[in-house]
């Protein structure tokens, strides 16, 4: 049996990717390269001596995932596909819709008529939208994403859990994650953002190796320590081995399992880049800037239902996951193009 594993030449996908088959999984990755880079998945086979099935296409093409699911015993299905830039989503919301919710309900249709009902969503700490007690814990009820990508995610959510109230034959983890960051310690799989990074560390690891001037912090007056926003950063390898648990737990659990990965801490903008110039054992050059409309002062996740349900943890620091991210953008500056 093979796991399928789309939007595998991703950021999170691919460290997935080298996580699975390090573990002797057969792995089938399913990817339209709208985001993504192939060269990623020759880098995982370069680490772990294995090669990954490719498939370059689209979630949305039927007929391509029948045939897809006739050709491969699937077990699992690891869906990271999507687009995920919430700027953009507010320029091209229909592109959102239907890149990931539609692309979520024919994945799910062909999964359905191949009887593949083991499913894990990449969800995210959105669809809490803008809840007032933090850490957020599972059972809070769902919130107003303030974005059509948040939304898309909230409608997925919504979705999959119909799906499995309709028939109890499916075991679907909606996993929620909080601030990805870092990268494999190799330095040979990371972040490879198209044009001027959302995110702050890759902005932060492109300032270090010159590929833009200052970053700039985008608001000091909220009510946190410092003014600066504060998130839940964790470890991509600590987020790729929180799937595997959830994988193997809904093995035996059906119906639908909600877990956040987080690592239930919260870490300032200014903490974050203090701890990447400890790291580089370099300087940040930042301005103050106004606040980002959207963003929230503060969140960090209640991870503790992942540890008692799935005996995962995240295990990674701040250093590791700078020294990682930093490894990974000096040896590749330009990413996948380097
Ligand atoms: P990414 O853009 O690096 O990876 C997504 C991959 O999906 C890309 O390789 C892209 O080419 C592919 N893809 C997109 N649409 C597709 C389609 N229609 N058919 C086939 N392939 C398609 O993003 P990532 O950071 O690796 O995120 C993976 C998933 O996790 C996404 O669903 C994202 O929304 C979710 N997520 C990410 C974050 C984050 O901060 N990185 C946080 C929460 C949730
Ligand atoms: C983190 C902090 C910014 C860039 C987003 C999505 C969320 C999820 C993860 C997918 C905030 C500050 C940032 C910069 C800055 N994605 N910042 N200067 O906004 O928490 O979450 O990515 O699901 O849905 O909204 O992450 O990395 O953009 O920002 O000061 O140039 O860094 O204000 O406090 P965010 P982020």
């Amino acid at each position: 049996m093979s796991i399928l594993v789309t939007g595998g030449a991703g950021y999170i996908g691919s460290h997935m990717v080298l996580a699975l088959l390090e573990k002797r999984f057969e792995v089938v990755v399913l990817d339209n390269l709208s985001n993504g880079s192939a060269v990623s998945l020759e880098r995982v086979a370069e680490l772990t001596g294995r090669d990954a099935t490719f498939i370059e296409g689209d979630i949305r093409d039927r007929e391509l995932l029948d045939a897809l699911f006739q050709r491969h015993a699937i077990s699992d299905v690891l869906h990271f596909a999507g687009l995920k830039a919430v700027g953009e989503s507010v320029e091209q919301p229909l592109r959102y819709f239907d890149n990931n919710v539609g692309g979520a309900v024919t994945l799910c249709q062909a999964m359905q008529s191949a009887g593949v009902r083991r499913l894990v969503f990449s969800s995210s700490a959105t669809v809490y939208g803008e809840a007032e007690v933090v850490p957020y814990h599972e059972g809070l009820p769902l919130g107003v994403p303030t974005n059509p990508y948040g939304r898309s995610k909230l409608m997925v959510e919504e979705m999959l859990r119909d799906l499995g109230r309709a028939d109890c034959r499916w075991s679907i983890a909606l996993l929620r994650y909080f601030n990805p960051a870092g990268a494999h310690p190799s330095g040979r799989i990371g972040e490879d953002p198209q044009g001027i990074p959302n995110n702050l560390v890759p902005f932060i690891t492109q300032v270090a190796v010159g590929r833009r001037e200052a970053l700039s912090v985008f608001g000091n007056d909220y009510p946190t320590p410092d003014g600066t926003g504060v998130r839940d950063y964790i470890h991509v390898m600590d987020l790729v081995e929180g799937h595997l648990a959830a994988m193997q737990a809904i093995a035996e659990r059906p119906g639908i399992s909600v877990w956040n990965l987080g690592t239930g801490r919260g870490y300032s903008v200014l903490d974050m880049v203090h701890a990447f110039e400890k790291a580089a054992g370099c300087t940040i050059p930042c301005h103050v800037g106004p606040r980002r409309s959207g963003d929230l002062a503060q969140y960090w996740a209640d991870a503790t239902k992942a540890e008692r349900e799935l005996g995962w943890r995240a295990r990674r620091g701040l250093e590791a996951m700078m020294a990682d991210a930093w490894r990974w953008q000096v040896s590749n500056p330009a990413g996948y193009a380097s």
